[in-house]
């Protein structure tokens, strides 16, 4: 409630310094404004420009945009091109000795590696690849924790023209089976173990319990790069290799394979509001092309930056501004394989300072935690290296905004707060921020060429100030380009019929102001955003019912003060309605069981018991009344339409 209100009611405008804009890539507002009008007047004229501009091409496209087959929109089809040559191979004559990843360890070791011998790292592993058969079109899972290695295996595959799925590490096994079997993925990529915050995060089992628990039969080898203390792993011999060994002898030259603009990059799985997760599918040249852009455009790059985006490559923020962008540009970037808290809540400020960081990316549920473990904390730094901040994952609420802004930015950088999905791959909604003025808590202005809106459900614009229904009018290249194994779903989940199966449709609810700047209120799908992840209650839903004590559940999300969202679920037994300690002791193991059917994040904040649910009488369970029974809200709404009111009470007791 407090973050919608005071968000609604911020008025403050920050518009960047003089020497900010003066010195940025894309200078003042009416630079902005040309760009956009360059878009409007001639879409594929713009985007064509920008693909032949920042994209190196084995054979150059002759057409930009095929809609013939819509909602499958091609782009610089007949194009080739190999992502992998683009982010290192190119830099090579002018770069070779830039540095291009400065890895921390949870430690604090730091490893820094040139762009040649990342270069050379990848060719060897994308050579080892190959000699084990690998070839275009074949999938990769990769489940690492945070490593130059990680990044390294995400080029190599795009250098062969393979396509990974990357696996956050925090997954369970069974969710990590699930999408190697819906992958079919040759290959898995792993680390014996992972450590974050001083603890052993056992990785190489986890992948042992998705290949034991049925359907993998496609996994022909598992490669275990030596992460942590210990020297030997689970193994199954013949099966599992290390990553040195796989590596060993192999020629640290390997030519790029040219693919096609619009094969496959990679896949990576997200949760909807239905159903299992969806293989997000992304493009190779519109993928890479977002994510340059994106990087010249939000982030201002200047050759001279150290770039520091801290999401783990687990997810879609750490792929575009990880795995790909930052090397694209030829930037130097930092990788942490840590936690922000650890070994104290200075970690991250201690690290800008070591390391000169100068565009800092971030998000609102970090920033919050940190103020919340010592607001100060940041005055005992040296940050002055820094000149751009940014967020991502979910709407910054304008304290948190301000705090950014002051305490670790010095009043002096500009914050970009970026709206974007694992969908659209690279930010849509942000500003240019040596153009737009920034206002706390608003995502500002669309980027050139993304024609967003928000409209109601006929799909008319709303007006200034009303709520509606985020869409985006016209494809562009970094967009997903289906589901996998799944085209059905991708149409009916993202161009829906009420617009004419035109639009995309993001699942976000907003609104803009009279300056025209968006505001995102939030999903208006059963999907949750807990800590900038999105978790489908579905999803957690079918964790709790599968477990064998469990009859029926409910989740449903709850605004948290750290994480954005907690999940609160509501529970029916098979057995009586437990009470006290039985109660508290089922919870625990209940909370066990989401975390090994899903993984840690999915995890219910709360879970409340009741005889049954609430339900209309056509069996629909009301989820707009529990989600105010969770919030502790007075019921107002009509519930002569339940079948058991009296149900409401008892889930209204708290343990
Ligand atoms: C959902 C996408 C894109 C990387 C991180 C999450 C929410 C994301 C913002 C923002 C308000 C935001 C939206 C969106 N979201 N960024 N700057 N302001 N909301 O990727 O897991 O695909 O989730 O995150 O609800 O739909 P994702």
């Amino acid at each position: 409630m407090s973050g919608i209100d005071s968000i609604l009611t911020e008025t403050r405008v920050f518009p960047p310094s003089d020497e900010f804009r003066i010195n940025a890539n894309i200078s003042g507002m009416d630079a902005y404004n040309t760009l956009c009008e360059q878009a409007a007047s001639d879409y594929e004229g713009f985007w064509g420009k920008q693909a032949k501009e920042n994209i190196t091409w084995f054979k150059p496209f002759t057409k930009v945009l095929n809609e013939s087959n819509a909602p499958f929109y091609k782009w610089f089809e007949d194009g080739e091109l190999n992502v992998s040559y683009n982010c290192i191979d190119r830099h090579l004559p002018l770069l070779a000795n830039k540095l291009a990843i400065i890895f921390e360890s949870d430690n604090g070791t730091v490893t820094r590696i040139t762009y040649m011998e990342l270069y050379r790292r990848v060719c060897q592993f994308a050579n080892g690849l190959k000699s084990m058969g690998i070839t275009r079109g074949d999938r990769v899972v990769i489940y690492m924790p945070m490593s130059i290695e990680a990044v390294v295996a995400m080029q190599a595959c795009a250098r062969i023209g393979a396509i990974h799925s990357v696996v956050f590490g925090g997954f369970s096994g069974k969710s990590l089976q699930e999408r190697i079997i819906d992958a079919k993925a040759r290959v898995v990529v792993t680390a014996n173990e992972g450590v974050r915050g001083g603890k052993l995060v056992p990785l190489k089992s986890v992948v042992d319990e998705a290949l034991d628990g049925g359907g993998c039969e496609c996994v022909e080898r598992v490669i275990v790069f030596k992460r942590a203390v210990h020297e030997d792993a689970p193994w199954t011999i013949g099966r599992d290799v290390w990553w040195h060994d796989f590596i060993k002898g192999k020629p640290e030259h390997c030519e790029p394979t040219p693919v096609n603009a619009e094969d496959p990059l990679f896949i990576l799985y997200t949760s909807g509001s239905t159903g299992k997760p969806k293989g997000v599918q992304h493009s190779s040249a519109g993928y890479l092309l977002g994510a340059i852009n994106t990087m010249r455009w939000t982030f201002d790059y200047k050759p001279s930056d150290i770039f520091w985006c801290t999401a783990d490559v687990g997810w879609i923020t750490g792929h575009t501004y990880v795995g790909y962008g930052p090397l694209a540009v030829g930037a130097t970037q930092v990788i942490f394989e840590g936690v922000p808290t650890y070994p104290d809540a200075g970690r991250f400020w201690k690290m800008i300072e070591q390391h000169r960081v100068s565009v800092f990316y971030t998000a609102p549920t970090a920033i919050r935690s940190l103020i919340k473990l010592g607001a100060d904390i940041p005055e005992q730094y040296d940050l002055s290296s820094l000149r751009l901040l940014g967020t991502v994952g979910e709407p910054i609420n304008p304290e948190a905004w301000m705090w950014y802004y002051e305490k670790v930015g010095g009043g002096r950088c500009p914050i970009a707060d970026t709206w974007w999905q694992t969908e659209t791959g690279s930010h849509m909604l942000a500003p240019m921020p040596g153009a737009v003025p920034t206002k706390p808590g608003s995502c500002t202005l669309p980027l050139p060429g993304i024609m967003a809106d928000i409209v109601d459900e006929a799909g008319f614009p709303v007006e200034a100030g009303k709520g509606g229904f985020l869409v985006i009018k016209r494809p562009f290249p970094s967009q997903v380009r289906t589901l996998w194994n799944d085209p059905e779903r991708f149409k009916k989940s993202y161009f829906p019929e009420e617009y004419n199966n035109k639009y995309y449709l993001a699942g976000d609810s907003a609104h803009r102001d009279e300056q025209g700047y968006f505001w995102i209120m939030g999903r208006i799908d059963d999907v949750l955003n807990v800590s900038g992840h999105r978790l489908g209650t579905m999803e957690i839903e079918s964790a709790l019912v599968a477990n064998p004590l469990v009859a029926e559940a409910a989740v449903v999300g709850k605004p948290h003060e750290i994480k954005g969202e907690s999940v609160v679920a509501f529970v029916v037994l098979k057995g009586p309605r437990p009470s006290g300690e039985e109660a508290k002791k089922i919870t625990a193991n209940l909370r066990e069981w989401v975390g090994s059917e899903i993984g840690a994040l999915a995890k219910p904040d709360e879970i409340r018991y009741g005889d049954n649910l609430p339900k209309t009488r056509s069996g629909k369970i009301m989820r707009r009344l529990l989600r105010a029974v969770a919030k502790g809200e007075e019921i107002t709404q009509d519930i002569s339409t339940l079948e058991n009111p009296t149900i409401l009470k008892q889930l209204q007791e708290t343990l």
